[in-house]
Order: C-alpha cells, then sequence, then structure tokens
C-alpha cells in the first residue's frame, strides 16, 4: 500500500478536479472532504453554515479528516479551510504526501465567481467581495499551506493533466527518496 496524497490550497484552485484525474491515474481512490460532509450531514456547505454556523462546519470538517488518518493509497481533496486544523496535519503527514496547489488571486476569484458550485459550497468567510476576502484569507493560510506541503504546484498556469504528470512525478522521487533513506 502506498501514501496517500492530500491536495491543499485555497478556494478554486482545483483539487476536486485534479484530485480525480490524479486518482484514475494513480489507481487510488478519490476523496473529497466536502464531499463527504455533505453527505453525511444532509446538506451543502451553505445549508450547514447558515444554519448551524462555521465553528459547526469546521467541526464536521475535522470529524472527517480524522476519520481519513492513517487511509492509504487515497487521493483527498481537502477544503480550502482544512489547513486551519493545525494539530491533524502531524498525523496526517505520517501516511500522506502533501500537495500544496496554487494560483494566483485572479485567477482563483474568476473562477470562483464561475463556478456554478460556489453559492452552495463556499458562501462567503467575510462577507467581503471575492477578491478582498481572497486575500485576507490566503494572507493569512499561505504560510500554513506552505508549512504543511512536501510539494508546491504552480496548477493555475497548467492543464490538469499537467499538473496531474507533475505531481506523479514528485511522488514517485519522494517514495524513491524515503525507501533509501
Ligand atoms: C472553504 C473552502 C471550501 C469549503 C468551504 C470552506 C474555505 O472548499 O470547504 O466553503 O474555508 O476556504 P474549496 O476549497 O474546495 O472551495
Amino acid at each position: 500500500m502506498k501514501k496517500s496524497i492530500y491536495l491543499i490550497g485555497g478556494r478554486a484552485v482545483g483539487k476536486s478536479s485534479i484530485g480525480k484525474e490524479l486518482a484514475q491515474h494513480l489507481g487510488y481512490d478519490f476523496l473529497d472532504s466536502d464531499r463527504m460532509i455533505t453527505e453525511r450531514h444532509g446538506s451543502s456547505v451553505a445549508e450547514i453554515v447558515q444554519r448551524e454556523g462555521w465553528n459547526a462546519f469546521r467541526e464536521y470538517e475535522k470529524q472527517v479528516l480524522l476519520d481519513l488518518v492513517g487511509k492509504e493509497s487515497c487521493v483527498v481533496a481537502t477544503g480550502g479551510g482544512a489547513i486551519l486544523h493545525r494539530e491533524l496535519w502531524p498525523q496526517i503527514r505520517k501516511h500522506a504526501i502533501v500537495v500544496w496547489l496554487q494560483a494566483d488571486l485572479e485567477t482563483l476569484a474568476k473562477r470562483i465567481m464561475g463556478d456554478g458550485n460556489s453559492t452552495a459550497q463556499r458562501p462567503s468567510l467575510t462577507g467581503k467581495d471575492v477578491c478582498q476576502e481572497m486575500e485576507e484569507v490566503l494572507r493569512e493560510r499561505n504560510p500554513l499551506y506552505k508549512e504543511t506541503a512536501d510539494c508546491i504546484i504552480d496548477s493555475g498556469a497548467m492543464m490538469v493533466y499537467d499538473a496531474v504528470r507533475e505531481i506523479d512525478q514528485f511522488c514517485r522521487q519522494f517514495e524513491k527518496k524515503n525507501k533509501e533513506e
């Protein structure tokens, strides 16, 4: 069994779309933490936040991530805020390679505004407009992504399959290096 691969990064950076292709390419299971939350609670992210608040959503997100710790040979697309559960990542990293997908602010904002899923999946975090919110949120989170990632991919400038290939190549080298140590 091989280490799982966790995709982290900002909203709409491509964690789910790249994750699905990567899982198929590797013959791994694909798991999406947001989808697991919405299926487990029978509500969209927006409905959960509206009904119970962000703290409840984060608790559900933490529980899903805890349930996934230790699973091998999976690709896990995490929500943009999963990085905030700081206490979980040392455990996750024992069994997984963590890949930070990056894209510039303008690309992310455009994708959020252009994605029909955003209303249900990405309720406002701050009440501010998308660009300002994204800038503020990433300023807080980028250092957390950086300290948690084994690999950084500028997926905003790549086709999905190019990102898949680059991640696959990194993971092969990463596993080979770890075996030699
Ligand atoms: C969030 C990102 C969303 C979803 C929720 C919270 C965040 O997932 O988990 O709206 O805090 O950045 P995506 O990163 O897939 O959009």
